[in-house]
């Protein structure tokens, strides 16, 4: 039989593409999402990739009696991986306790879900977001987690630790963080991909909507940083290799014999690229040439982050497989295909 995971914020960028990669790993899944970021319509594009349309529920999981309803008539899940959650840096700063309310009840939801049910298992979207600008690169699982930069970003701290609470609470409970770097890119297919409501805050949905016509011009938020050429560096890995660690951790908790009960891994490359050098991956590979220009520093930036993603590499037997140019080229074609571009 089929092992059902529940996968929340499923219609989701990251969420879509990991259910995605657990169909093709023979899981059964079932998403649960409100869809107050994501279309329906993603649930399509996922059928068109592995020929299987996920069970769909729509849930505010910060409806603890609707969340506990379903649950009910829903047995035998065996993991829950955990998306939902409102990830705008900037409207988090405008709205603290709407983002409070949102991702960390909802999260709380799930876990009080998971023991009253009993499932065992759950992965968990976290960010690099938690170690602030670190003191060493590429920075470690254990590198200290400091002060949030934003309201988003404290319920990514916070939320780690109410899971590793509640996971020392509960004998049953295991669970894996995953801090991500900057997923970016789209499946090959380009049947789904990520779809930013609104101006794009991330750097490569700018940069495709630019190229596309939808925006102006990029604007580099400085180039007086402490770094090569002076622009900001990051970690960035395509959404494929970042949702197929997923299905890693998930078989890590339902199969694996560690002993640990709650353990947290990085998820990236481990090579740093500038925004400059990330501009020139897409002109390559789209062969159009990108307008931008400098301007000021972005407040809350981090001059420069990269993954040490060796703890995943070997205890989740994981590591990425595509380049810069593979995830850019592949956004590109994600671009075209919702905006009707030729070539
Ligand atoms: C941001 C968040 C991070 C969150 C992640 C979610 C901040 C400080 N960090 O990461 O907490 O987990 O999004 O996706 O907001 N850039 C430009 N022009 C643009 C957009 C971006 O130059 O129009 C630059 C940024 O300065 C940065 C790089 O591109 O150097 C990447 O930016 P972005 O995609 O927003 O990711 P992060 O800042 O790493």
């Amino acid at each position: 039989m089929k092992k059902k995971v529940l996968v929340t914020g499923g219609t989701g960028y990251i969420g879509s593409h990991t259910v995605v990669e657990l169909q093709n790993k023979g899981y059964e899944v079932i998403i649960i999402d409100n869809l107050s970021n994501s279309d329906i319509a993603v649930l399509d594009g996922i059928e068109k990739i592995t020929g299987e349309k996920p069970v769909f529920e729509q849930i505010d999981l910060a409806n603890l009696e609707r969340l506990e309803a379903f649950l009910s008539l829903n047995p035998d899940i065996e993991a829950v991986i955990h998306f939902a959650a409102y990830k705008a840096v900037g409207e988090s700063v405008e709205k603290p306790l709407v983002y409070y309310h949102n991702n960390l009840v909802s999260l709380m939801n799930v876990l009080a879900c998971m023991r009253k049910f009993s499932i065992p298992s759950m992965v968990f979207s976290s960010s690099c977001t938690v170690y602030g600008q670190p003191n060493k690169l590429p920075v470690a699982e254990d590198a200290p987690v400091q002060e949030a930069e934003s309201p988003y970003g404290n319920t990514k701290q916070i939320g780690e630790e109410i899971i590793r609470d509640t996971i020392k609470s509960c004998e049953m409970l295991k669970g894996i963080s995953l801090r991500y770097f900057n997923p970016i890119g789209a499946h090959p297919t380009a049947e789904i991909g990520e779809q930013p409501g609104g101006v794009p805050e991330n750097l490569v949905p700018f940069i495709t909507q630019a190229a596309a016509g939808i925006r102006d011009e990029l604007k580099v938020f400085g180039d007086d940083y402490n770094t090569p050429d002076g622009t900001c560096i990051r970690d960035y890995l395509h959404v494929v290799d970042l949702a197929k660690a997923h299905v890693a951790a998930l078989n890590r908790l339902t199969e694996g014999n560690n002993k640990k009960d709650y353990e947290v891994f990085n998820l990236g490359t481990g090579k740093g690229v500038s925004v400059l050098e990330a501009i020139k991956s897409f002109e390559k590979v789209s062969g159009r040439k990108l307008k931008y220009s400098i301007a000021g520093r972005r407040a809350g930036d981090i001059e420069k982050i990269w993954a040490d993603p060796s703890l995943a590499n070997r205890e989740l037997d994981w590591k990425t497989l595509s380049s810069l140019d593979d995830a850019m080229r592949s956004a590109w074609d994600w671009e075209k295909r919702i905006r009707n571009i030729e070539s």
